[in-house]
C-alpha cells in the first residue's frame, strides 16, 4: 500500500484518523505494519491493509495477524493491539458480519492453490463478455480525465477490468481498490502491484469523506446485503465534482417462474463466479439514491436480451482470442437490436444487465 494514499484513510469502526507504524517497506510501499485509531487496530499484511470493522472481521484471523505484530509494534499500536483483542475475543456474531464473512470465504477459496497462475490469469485472460461493455460503455468515458485523479474500486476482487482496461501505471492515477476477501485483494495487489488495495466492506468503506474522483463497482453491487447503502458511501466519499459509475444485474420480470428449475437454469448460464448472496438491482432505485447526493446520470446502458445469454453460453466455449472477441462484438450488436425491439414488448426479454455512470457537478 502506498503511503499517499494513508491520508485518504479512516478507521472503519469509529470514523477516526488512522496512523500508521509500518513494520516492513520498500520505498514508499508499506509491506507490514499495524493501522491504529484510538483503540482499534489494523494490521497490514503483504502490502494490503485489512481495514475491517469489529462486526465484519474474522475474528480469529485478525487476533492470529495481531498476535503475530504485537512485539514489533511501537507501544502506542500495542496498547491498540491488546484493546482490538480483548473485544473482538468477547464480541459477539451478528447476521450482517456473517452474511459478510460467507462472502470472504466463497471468494477466498475462488483464488486456489497456484496463486502464480492466478496472477497470470489476471494479467492476461480476456474475458470479452465483460471488459468489452466495460470499456464501452463506461470506462472511455473516464480515461479522458482520470489522469491525477483517486479512482476508487467497491468489492474489485482482483481488479482483473481495471488491470486490463484501465491500468494506473499506463494511465497515472491512483488506484485503490477494496474488497471483503482478503485472497482476492491480495491477488488484486500481486497482478497490479501499481494499485492500492483494501480488505473493507463497501458498506463502511475506510476512506474519508469527499476525497474520490471516480467510484467503480463492477458486479459487486448486488452481492451486498444493502445495496443501496452502499451506493451512499459511494457519495459520502465523492469530491463535489465525482463520477460513480456501476455494472450491475438489473431485475426484470422472469421468464421461467420462481423455483428450483429456474435457479438451476440460472446457475447454468452464469458466465461469471458468483457466491450464494446473488441479488439484482433495481436501476431506477440506484438513480434515485444517486441523484438524491447530487449525481446526475451522464451514461446509461441496459442490455443482456435473453438471445444474449443464451448465445454468450456457446460462445463463451470458443478459445478468448481475437475472432472470439468479434463474435462478441456482434452479439453485442444482435443484443441491442434485441432490447430496442422484442425487450419493448416483454421484459421477460430482458434487459437483465446495466451499465451507469453518473457525474456530480460540472
Ligand atoms: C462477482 S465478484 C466481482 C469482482 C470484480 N469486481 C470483478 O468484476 O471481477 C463480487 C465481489 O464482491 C466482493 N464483495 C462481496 N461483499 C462485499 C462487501 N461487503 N464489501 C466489499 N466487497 C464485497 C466479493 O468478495 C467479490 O470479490
Amino acid at each position: 500500500m502506498l503511503e499517499c494514499i494513508l491520508p485518504l484513510l479512516q478507521c472503519p469502526n469509529s470514523g477516526n484518523e488512522l496512523e500508521c507504524h509500518p513494520l516492513e517497506r520498500t520505498e514508499k510501499d508499506i509491506k507490514s505494519g499495524v493501522m491504529v485509531g484510538g483503540d482499534y487496530a489494523y494490521p497490514i499484511v503483504e502490502h494490503v491493509a485489512v481495514l475491517l470493522s469489529d462486526e465484519d472481521a474474522d475474528a480469529a484471523n485478525h487476533i492470529h495477524l495481531l498476535q503475530k505484530m504485537r512485539s514489533s509494534a511501537p507501544k502506542a499500536a500495542r496498547l491498540a493491539i491488546d484493546a482490538t483483542i480483548e473485544r473482538l475475543t468477547a464480541q459477539s456474531d451478528t447476521e450482517l458480519g456473517r452474511w459478510n464473512r460467507d462472502e470472504m470465504a466463497y471468494y477466498d477459496k475462488g483464488v486456489g492453490p497456484d496463486v502464480d497462475a492466478a496472477v497470470q490469469d489476471v494479467r492476461n485472460r480476456d474475458i470479452w463478455q465483460i471488459f468489452l461493455p466495460r470499456q464501452q460503455h463506461m470506462l472511455r468515458h473516464l480515461a479522458p480525465s482520470i489522469q491525477d485523479s483517486i479512482l476508487l474500486e467497491i468489492g474489485c476482487g482482483s481488479a482483473r477490468t481495471i488491470n486490463r482496461c484501465l491500468n494506473p501505471s499506463l494511465h497515472s492515477y491512483g488506484y485503490i481498490g477494496i474488497d471483503i476477501s482478503y485472497g482476492k485483494a491480495a491477488l488484486g495487489r500481486r497482478a497490479m502491484p501499481s494499485g492500492n488495495f483494501i480488505q473493507a466492506s463497501a458498506l463502511k468503506i475506510p476512506i474519508r469523506s469527499g476525497v474520490i474522483d471516480a467510484t467503480l463497482a463492477f458486479g459487486a453491487l448486488h452481492h451486498l446485503p444493502d445495496p443501496d447503502a452502499a451506493l451512499r458511501e459511494c457519495a459520502r466519499v465523492s469530491r463535489q465534482t465525482a463520477w460513480i459509475g456501476a455494472h450491475e444485474p438489473i431485475n426484470s420480470p422472469k421468464l421461467i417462474p420462481d423455483g428450483e428449475f429456474r435457479n438451476r437454469v440460472e446457475k447454468a448460464l452464469e458466465e461469471y463466479e458468483h457466491s450464494e448472496h446473488d441479488n439484482e438491482i433495481s436501476l431506477e432505485a440506484s438513480l434515485e439514491t444517486l441523484a438524491s447526493f447530487g449525481f446526475q446520470p451522464a451514461h446509461i446502458h441496459e442490455y443482456l436480451s435473453i438471445v444474449f445469454t443464451l448465445c454468450a453460453k456457446v460462445v463463451s466455449k470458443f478459445p478468448p482470442n481475437r475472432f472470439q472477441k468479434h463474435l462478441f462484438q456482434l452479439l453485442f450488436l444482435v443484443d441491442a437490436c434485441m432490447i430496442q425491439t422484442i425487450c419493448r414488448l416483454s421484459r421477460r426479454f430482458g434487459p437483465r444487465g446495466a451499465i451507469f455512470l453518473a457525474k456530480r457537478g460540472r
